[in-house]
């Protein structure tokens, strides 16, 4: 019996290094909060990365909240079959998979233990045949959980983007991923801003909404800022967020130089 789980994991293990073996780059994108955006900087970054002609993917790691397949408006069931789970494909060609995919109803609720959570983990990363891809992005659940450690602990990352809006609490939850990413060896990227400002829609002016500079003092550079834009959250709901038009030039030059 102990055997047989040992040879079990081993078998994972080999899977997980076959599959990661075929991928570029490999970037978590995580904050130590829930609602600051993450989910969409990793679609928008996605979506920029696809643009440039990049082939991306992007796992879900959010098992008890995935909110990807919504933002990409899919919800096609993944073929499986005795070699892995081929991910979906969205308009634009980018690689998805989640949780939510793989539930018989997509508002199912998971309500799982932490050592189920990290299995799913595992699984995810043994079973699904991205093939080769120039970069794989993490969309991680808040804060430093199962899900982070057992990622960090499974393979190796080429880096960690931090996401967080301007707000001075925010600071604190920019260390807390540094000191985690610092412990567990995981190069720190950098800073997205999200929400980090607004335009005016009659004069065009820039407001910062939330104060300006908090997360500068941590000592980690801000490689992208997004707006806070109702177009956003419209596209979001609609599933077309590969439709919104940014510049994340900067954080494309830091992943390409990665
Ligand atoms: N820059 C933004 N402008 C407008 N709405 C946003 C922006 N960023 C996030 N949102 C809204 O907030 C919601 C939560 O964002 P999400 O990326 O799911 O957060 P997280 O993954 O950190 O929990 C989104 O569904 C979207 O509607
Ligand atoms: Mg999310």
């Amino acid at each position: 019996m102990v055997s047989n789980l040992q040879e079990q994991m081993k078998v994972q293990k080999m899977n997980i290094e076959e599959r990661m073996s075929k991928i570029g780059k490999k970037v978590a994108i995580g904050s130590g909060k829930g609602g600051v955006g993450k989910s969409v900087v990793t679609s928008l970054i996605a979506s920029y990365l696809a643009k440039q002609g990049k082939t991306v993917g992007i796992l879900d790691l959010d098992i008890t909240g995935p909110s990807i397949p919504m933002m990409f408006g899919t919800n096609e069931k993944p073929i499986g079959g005795s070699s892995g789970i081929m991910p979906v494909v969205t308009e634009r060609g980018i690689k998805i998979m989640s949780m939510s995919l793989l539930l018989p109803n997509n508002e199912d609720a998971v309500i799982w233990r932490g050592p189920m959570i990290s299995g799913a983990v595992s699984q995810f990363l043994a079973d699904i045949i991205w093939d080769e891809l120039d970069y794989l992005l993490f969309d991680l659940p808040p804060g430093t959980s199962d899900v982070q450690l057992t990622l960090m602990q499974s393979i190796k990352l080429d880096g960690f983007l931090v996401v967080t809006s301007p707000q001075i609490l925010a600071a604190t939850i920019v260390k807390k991923a540094i000191s985690m990413a610092e412990e567990l060896n995981v190069k720190i990227l950098g800073v997205v801003e999200n929400m980090s400002y607004a335009l005016c829609p009659d004069c065009g002016k820039i407001i910062n909404v939330f104060g300006n500079g908090e997360v500068n003092k941590m000592g980690v550079p801000i490689v992208g800022k997004i707006p806070i834009d109702p177009k956003i959250s419209k596209l979001c709901d609609e599933g077309k967020i590969e439709e919104y038009e940014i510049d994340l030039g900067g954080i494309y030059d830091i992943l390409e130089g990665l």
